[in-house]
């Protein structure tokens, strides 16, 4: 009898140390295999479609329907550089940036890295320039990531035009 039940017991922990080593293997394998796939896919969004964030009308109507106060607790993530009273920081004072000519405050020393991006600080421009201010103009002196969320760049916005 013990015999017996020593046998199963070996035969079920060989049987389940080979199953453990299996899984351990086909894991390892699988993984391998779903980053190489998830690399591909990310590769290709991003040569096909990097420079268009959305379409103009939307953010338009983002704007129509912005929330300034929303947008005070987004200008916080602005502070540290810009200030809305006229008076500049790290980065140049920002009341009456919209529809300001773009790199026009006197006397701010701008890197000129902006200029390419046109001659006025429109909705579009802002937003284009919020969204990834070294994307939208390479070597930029602003140090800032971007504001990925359309929603919250028509906010930061509309907050700075009620402050201007
Ligand atoms: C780390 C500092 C820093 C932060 C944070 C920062 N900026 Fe800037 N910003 C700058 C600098 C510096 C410039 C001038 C860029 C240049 O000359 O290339 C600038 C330029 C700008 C301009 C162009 C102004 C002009 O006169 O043409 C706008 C608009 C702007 N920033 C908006 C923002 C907003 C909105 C935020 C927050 C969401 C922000 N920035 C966060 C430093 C900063």
């Amino acid at each position: 009898m013990t015999k017996v039940v020593g046998g199963v017991c070996g035969a079920l922990l060989i049987y389940l140390m080979g199953k453990w080593a299996a899984e351990t293997v086909y894991h390892v394998g699988a993984e391998g295999h779903g980053e190489e796939h998830a690399a591909a896919y990310v590769i290709e969004t991003d040569s096909g479609e990097p420079a268009e964030p959305e379409p103009e009308v939307d953010f338009a109507e983002l704007m129509a329907s912005a929330d300034a106060g929303a947008g005070a607790r987004v200008f916080n993530k602005c502070k540290a550089c810009h200030k809305l009273d006229g008076t500049d920081g790290v980065g140049p004072h920002l009341n009456g940036v919209v529809n300001r000519d773009i790199a026009s405050v006197a006397g701010f020393n701008y890197s000129g890295a902006l200029a390419p991006i046109g001659d006025v600080w429109d909705y579009d421009h802002l937003s284009a320039f919020l969204t990834n201010p070294q994307a939208a103009a390479p070597g930029t002196a602003m140090g800032f990531n971007g504001l990925s969320s359309a929603e919250d760049r028509a906010n930061v916005i509309a907050y700075i035009e009620s402050e201007s």
